[in-house]
């Protein structure tokens, strides 16, 4: 759906987007992560042929960036930072110029359909000057939906938003991919990549790192197993470290913190190492990791 190749724009001073080489797979819902000026809106206006790329080049949809501009305007549907509306207008007004804007076949019947999914129906005579932000932003969505895009790119869909209103976003980007809809997200909110997203890249101008979520937890950083110990006794820190698969072993009071990357394939045999240099255990579990660590781990690196 989506194929970059040392994708780069840079204006005049800034490197926004620095030969970013991505895959995203039909279906997919991939999280763009990064911190504020990142180059997130930069990459996804460059995807939809709102700007130019520098060099480089991407597929997408099928259309090449910069040849068939047209075509991906066309073909995908965007949600952008700041969705414009016109206030003193009805939401369905809205959305009817943007219908007759895009030549939506049966814009009626497509302004209905998405009014009432987001349970704004009832609200369609309502000037949208009038309509909460997180009403706003579900108008917003509709109208990025009005053509039936396959590929959707939100970008920080719910930054703006309050708790409820974000809430009330996310569980329809889930309908979406139930859809079987691609979703490019963007957003700095390691939480909503977490719980919404098949796969997450963590950018920065470049491209850290790709993975499921979970995987990026565990593989790329280690597991880290806790065992409680009925007393603190230093050597078994070392008795931990000299298994070779133990990435890094810490004794904090009565508690040994082991890394590892499988701890269901070699905790027995740490567990035996321990036992025979004369350690009482009393509890072996995991200390999850957050994707914030992980994340601020490499944001900071970069
Ligand atoms: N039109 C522009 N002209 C010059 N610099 C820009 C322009 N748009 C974005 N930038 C710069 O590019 C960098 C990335 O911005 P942006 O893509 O908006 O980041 P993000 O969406 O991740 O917060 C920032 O340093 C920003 O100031
Ligand atoms: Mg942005």
């Amino acid at each position: 759906m989506i194929q970059t190749e040392n994708l780069t724009k840079q204006f005049k001073t800034t490197l926004a987007v620095d030969r970013l080489t991505l895959q995203v797979q039909e279906g997919e819902v991939f999280g763009f992560l990064g911190p504020n000026g990142a180059g997130k809106t930069t990459t996804v206006r460059m995807l939809t042929s709102l700007i130019g790329p520098t060099s480089g080049k991407a597929i997408v949809n099928g259309f090449e960036v910069g040849k068939q501009d047209t075509d991906i305007r066309r073909s995908v549907g965007i949600l952008t930072e700041t969705p414009g509306m016109y206030d003193n207008l009805s939401a369905q007004f809205n959305l009817e110029i943007y219908a007759s804007l895009y030549e939506v076949k049966d814009p009626k019947g497509q302004i209905e359909k998405y009014l009432r999914m987001l349970g704004l129906w009832d609200r369609r005579n309502d000037e949208a000057g009038t309509f909460s932000k997180g009403m706003k932003q579900k108008l917003a969505i509709a109208r990025s939906l009005l053509h039936e895009p396959r590929l959707l790119f939100l970008d920080e869909p719910t930054a703006a938003l309050d708790p409820e209103g974000a809430r009330l976003v996310r569980d329809f980007i889930e309908e979406l991919r139930k859809q079987g809809r691609t979703i490019f997200l963007c957003t700095h909110n390691l939480d909503e990549a977490d719980r919404l997203c098949d796969r997450i890249g963590v950018f920065k101008s470049r491209l850290l790192v790709v993975d499921a979520p979970a995987r990026l937890r565990s593989q790329l950083f280690g597991r880290k197993v806790v065992f409680h110990l009925h007393a603190p006794a230093p050597g078994l820190a070392q008795t931990a470290q000299a298994l070779p698969f133990v990435q890094e072993a810490r004794l904090v009071d009565n508690k040994l913190l082991v890394t590892l990357e499988d701890p269901d394939l070699h905790n027995p045999e740490i567990i035996r190492a321990l036992v025979g240099a004369g350690a009482e255990i009393q509890f072996v579990g995991e200390l999850r990791r957050s994707l914030e660590d992980v994340y601020l781990q490499l944001v900071k690196a970069a």
